[in-house]
């Protein structure tokens, strides 16, 4: 009677393998880094100004003792991402401390400085997660047909803002972050060349005015507008509008008129057929290159980076998360192209900045 020899798995099975489950279990990744925010871990370690030790953090956190070890695979996973680090002194005995990356600063919450916390709970909350598990059956339902999001709530993202409060709140907070990462990148570091001999500027799908208030602020010779859906301005009292003007309206159906039109996270909501069409309103407000007009669109172009160590990937996933959420995606030059030439537009001009976004001038 002959052994039966089990066959071994290769190298390469093994690391395939390993592959697998580390994309499978990718949202863990996620989902610790959304339990350090809420427990406030980055602002403790930003408090406390030196390291802070696991019982340190229990404490400061108020987490029973029974669950300290738990706490510690928490900061284990998250040391190993990156967005914390550790140190333990070769000391017998000495408790490893912990404190912040360049990463995990930008997610300590601090009165009109850059934080990703907001942005980071929004995209990590139920009501954009639960769509994503809708992907497969949207891809099979046919050509036309609600967006994942509709098909999980029954309506579309900006309809779902309009109908509850509490989710409009949370979406203008994430948004209301990013655009002081805007204004500290690029228009407090002057480099806001862009708005050069602008008089008058809109800030379309605006919001509730961070990046129009920084454009007043720094230029108050400019007339700054922003138009928004009526649910949204209306949430602006009269004391905070700092010199700029809110117009309640539909993109879709008339802008303003202004030297300058701004598009910011805009055009990557909507499907081709919407943007052009919220193009050529842009088109109607604006003058003609000639006489100083443009438009101004921050947004991602797929391949485009200020940096060629910054990984694609977030742009990637950015595009599935717009499948998901809304009709929206992320367009490659070509794309983009491709839209500016539909709407009427005859020249652009394409500055990467941010990192993953850039700056796509416009003009007819
Ligand atoms: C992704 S957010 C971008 C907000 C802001 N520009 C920023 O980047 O911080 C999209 C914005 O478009 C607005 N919006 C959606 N549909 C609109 C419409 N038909 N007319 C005007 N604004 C609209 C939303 O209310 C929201 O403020």
């Amino acid at each position: 009677m002959g052994l039966i020899q089990e066959k071994q798995p290769t190298k390469d099975t093994l690391q395939n393998k390993a592959q697998l489950w580390n994309h499978a279990l990718s949202f863990i990744r996620s989902m610790s880094l959304k339990c350090a925010i809420e427990l406030g871990i980055p602002d403790v370690l930003h408090n406390h100004g030196k390291p802070v030790t696991l019982s340190e953090l229990a404490t400061f956190l108020s987490i029973p003792p029974s669950k300290t070890p738990a706490l510690g695979s928490l900061m284990r996973l998250l040391v190993h991402s990156g967005i914390f680090a550790s140190h333990r002194h070769q000391v017998a005995g000495e408790e490893e401390s912990y404190f912040l990356t360049p990463t995990s600063e930008l997610l300590v919450i601090k009165e009109e400085k850059v934080c990703i916390s907001p942005l980071a709970l929004m995209i990590l909350n139920w009501t954009l997660l639960g769509p994503a598990h809708q992907l497969g059956e949207w891809f099979r339902a046919g050509a036309v047909g609600p967006t994942p999001f509709d098909m999980v709530h029954g309506k579309g993202f900006f309809e779902e803002t309009n109908a509850r409060a509490d989710f409009n709140e949370l979406f203008h907070k994430a948004m209301a972050s990013d655009a002081r990462l805007v204004t500290e990148v690029v228009l407090l570091r002057r480099q806001w060349e862009v708005l050069r001999g602008v008089r008058s500027v809109v800030d379309v799908g605006g919001g509730t005015g961070t990046l129009a208030k920084a454009i007043a602020k720094a230029f108050p010779e400019v007339r700054c507008m922003v138009l928004d859906l009526p649910h949204v301005v209306d949430t602006v009292h009269e004391g905070e509008k700092e010199g700029v003007e809110f117009v309640g309206g539909d993109m879709f159906e008339h802008i303003p008129p202004a030297d300058a039109v701004l598009l910011k996270w805009i055009l990557h909501d909507w499907s081709d057929e919407h943007c052009i069409r919220i193009l050529k309103r842009c088109k109607e407000a604006i003058p003609p290159k000639k006489d100083g007009g443009k438009v101004i669109i921050i947004d991602i172009v797929v391949g485009v980076t200020t940096d060629f160590s910054i990984s694609v990937e977030p742009q990637l996933l950015f595009d599935i998360e717009m499948m998901i959420l809304c009709t929206g995606k992320e367009r490659s030059e070509t794309e983009w192209r491709h839209l500016f030439h539909v709407a009427g537009f005859s020249d652009y001009k394409i500055t990467p900045s941010m990192g993953l976004r850039s700056i796509i001038e416009l003009y007819y």
